[in-house]
């Protein structure tokens, strides 16, 4: 059992929410939603006031999800206009490129004018309310700029990371049928271009519906520009007026689609609406980070995340805080990168992933040492389960034993942070989430979905909406409802593990269906066994995840090639270029095995279970196979793991 770490006299002094408070504040969010939301509602400027607060249903007689559903508001006049008549001179935005030499600073004054403009630009390319537009961007402010663009004109903004291929990107286009794709010559990630423009005119040989295409110059390439749909954003900006009235958005309009991977099939367009989504991504930045103005708060991660969405743009500009984008990467020029630009930029907040805190831990703390970080005073951990070494060594090395770290658990679908410590009211233990955000509800049941009460491991559950839940998958509605309530009727299933020890504080252990969290990022197990059978030489693959010192998980390919194939390095090198082709280089499978056989069932079903195992190196314990049609195969796969690469 590692070191429980209590709340400091400080921060019991400074903070927003003290340990009685939070006690206090979560039982009446439970017990009075609408008294408790009506309240926190009020840190929005709402254009028409609600009346109804609350209206949802996990269960399928009357299943539906609504929040303050009467109530408009516009989320970029939420973001800037409001915060004017007293920061229009304050920083919002603090650049740092990928080139340490490369900074800019716009203070909200600038974001109103440059937001006005795309807005009128979008508008002078044929967006309308309602269209969705395909967002593929670096780490730009012009990235922000866009989305605060969108939502300013009633635009549903659909962001694909830039690390997706062109195919993946067509795929995510075609889905929602966006009409317009925002984009940059190219984006430079640790001292590496990467092509954006050229990987656009590549997927949009596939996307019919796309009639115009607005480019930002970034870094300066030479790309090619396509008649009658290519525009140069700095040529558009010139002819369009610098105001742009804000839309009245009700509050359950749809505000971004955001895909991310399942269990099965391919990647879900998570809807996330206006009003809810606002006032949760504000309230959680706000308490969890304790946000006071004036102070210098970053998020390292990318807009392409979810994590981008609610605490780089939304959550932080909502607060009027200055928020920091960072295009490159940890370890560009070198590995003090983070904490050169903390020290630089006077970063008091940090908020990053554990992937890349195990990246730099790995190379020794002088990297770290040489800064002096002394702005900081919190820290924040997303997007995979912490491990209590790289937990300490954030704790003591990064943050000096001086800065709490929130470990904030929460998903693409539920919009913001659903578990975390809050900084002033809980004690910090290494590597767990703690305690549900107000208004959360998490319960835990059995396979069965029977309740489990008390210190346990179960499978994680919701049993009521909070506001910043997502609405629909796009397109599918009826595959919402069976993805995350059927499980366990009248509750959202999450897909986590999760442990509650004795003091109520809950752990994350993990996905337990077939998704798989890779250096943070979410990947459908079933996504790149599809890529891979795709591939001309294939007859059948099987990805399970297993335990990476630095990623969290890595990917683990059982490939079954066709009869008149012979195993080779030479096809190892050429799947694995395959997958990266098709969906990214964050799919780079970490092993192929090449398998003649995958453990079945007499039924047919893939045994995951032991091929989990066997990617482990576990296999003293496959557990029973007398199920399986041919059990020869595993002894076959047993043997054959260590030849593996
Ligand atoms: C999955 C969601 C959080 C937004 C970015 C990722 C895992 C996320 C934690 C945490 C343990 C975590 C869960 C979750 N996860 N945060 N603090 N501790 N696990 O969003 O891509 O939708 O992935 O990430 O398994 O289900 P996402």
């Amino acid at each position: 059992m590692s070191e429980i770490y209590p709340v400091s006299d400080d921060w019991k002094k400074k903070a927003f929410v003290t340990a009685e408070g939070y006690t206090a504040a979560y039982a009446q969010s439970v017990r009075d939603p609408d008294t408790f939301w009506r309240e926190e509602a009020k840190r929005l400027d709402w254009m028409t006031p609600f009346t109804k607060v609350k209206n949802t249903s996990f269960h399928e007689a009357d299943f539906g999800i609504k929040w303050f559903e009467d109530g408009a508001l516009n989320v970029s006049a939420n973001c800037i206009d409001r915060h004017l008549p007293e920061r229009k001179d304050d920083i919002a935005i603090i650049w740092e490129g990928d080139d340490p030499s490369q900074q800019r600073r716009i203070t909200f004054g600038e974001l109103h004018t440059e937001v006005c403009l795309m807005a009128n630009a979008l508008k002078a390319l044929g967006a309308q309310k309602g269209d969705r537009i395909t967002i593929y961007m670096p780490m730009i402010p012009e990235a922000a700029m866009a989305m605060l663009a969108c939502t300013r004109i009633g635009v549903i903004h659909s962001i694909v990371f830039g690390g997706f291929s062109p195919e993946a990107l067509a795929g995510r286009i075609q889905d929602c049928d966006s009409n317009i794709v925002i984009t940059a010559d190219a984006g430079m990630r640790g001292g590496k271009l990467v092509p954006l423009k050229h990987n656009v005119d590549a997927a949009l040989t596939h996307c019919a519906s796309v009639k115009a295409c607005l480019v930002i110059r970034h870094v300066g390439n030479d790309i090619d520009m396509q008649d009658r749909r290519d525009v140069w954003y700095h040529d558009v900006r010139k002819t369009v007026p610098c105001d742009c009235a804000p839309e009245i958005m009700g509050a359950e309009d749809p505000l971004f689609i955001l895909y991310t991977s399942g269990s099965t099939g391919k990647p879900k367009g998570v809807l996330h609406t206006t009003g809810g989504y606002l006032v949760w991504a504000a309230m959680t930045h706000h308490y969890v980070f304790n946000y006071t103005p004036g102070e210098i708060y970053w998020c390292a991660a990318d807009i392409g995340w979810v994590t981008g969405h609610s605490y780089v743009v939304y959550g932080p500009l909502a607060n009027g805080a200055t928020t920091v984008m960072f295009e490159g990467v940890p370890n560009y020029p070198d590995h003090s990168r983070f904490w050169q630009i903390v020290d630089r930029h006077q970063v008091n907040i940090f908020y990053g992933a554990p992937t890349a805190l195990r990246s730099l831990m790995r190379e020794g703390d002088d990297w770290v040492k040489k800064t002096s970080r002394s702005s900081l005073r919190l820290l924040g951990s997303v997007g995979e389960p912490i491990n209590p070494e790289a937990w300490e060594w954030y704790y003591h090395v990064v943050g000096e034993g001086r800065c709490p770290i929130v470990d904030t658990y929460w998903q693409t679908e539920t919009g913001a942070t659903m578990m975390t410590p809050l900084p002033g009211a809980h004690a910090l233990k290494p590597g767990a989430a703690s305690k549900p955000m107000f208004g959360v509800q998490p319960v835990l049941v059995d396979g069965d979905g029977t309740l489990l009460e008390g210190a346990t491991d179960g499978n994680l559950c919701m049993i009521d909406s909070w506001p910043g839940q997502m609405r629909s998958v796009w397109g599918d509605h009826d595959r919402f409802f069976q993805t995350y309530f059927t499980t366990y009727p009248g509750k959202y299933f999450t897909g986590d593990g999760c442990r509650r020890d004795a003091d109520g504080d809950y752990w994350i252990t993990g996905r337990v269906d077939d998704v798989i969290n890779v250096s943070g990022h979410r990947m459908g197990t079933a996504e790149v066994e599809s890529a891979l059978v795709a591939h001309a030489k294939v007859a059948e693959a099987a990805v399970v995840g297993f335990p990476h010192d630095i990623k969290g998980q890595g990917i683990y390919a059982y490939v079954t090639l066709n009869a008149n194939e012979v195993e080779s390095a030479d096809i190892r090198a050429d799947l694995i270029k395959w997958v990266r082709h098709e969906i990214g280089p964050i799919a780079t499978p970490d092993v192929i095995h090449f398998a003649p056989g995958l453990p079945k069932t007499r039924s047919g079903k893939i045994m995951r279970r032991i091929l989990r195992k066997i990617a482990e190196g576990d296999v003293s314990n496959l557990g029973d196979i007398s199920t399986l049609a041919d059990p020869s195969v595993v002894e076959n796969l047993v043997q054959s793991r260590s030849t593996a690469g």
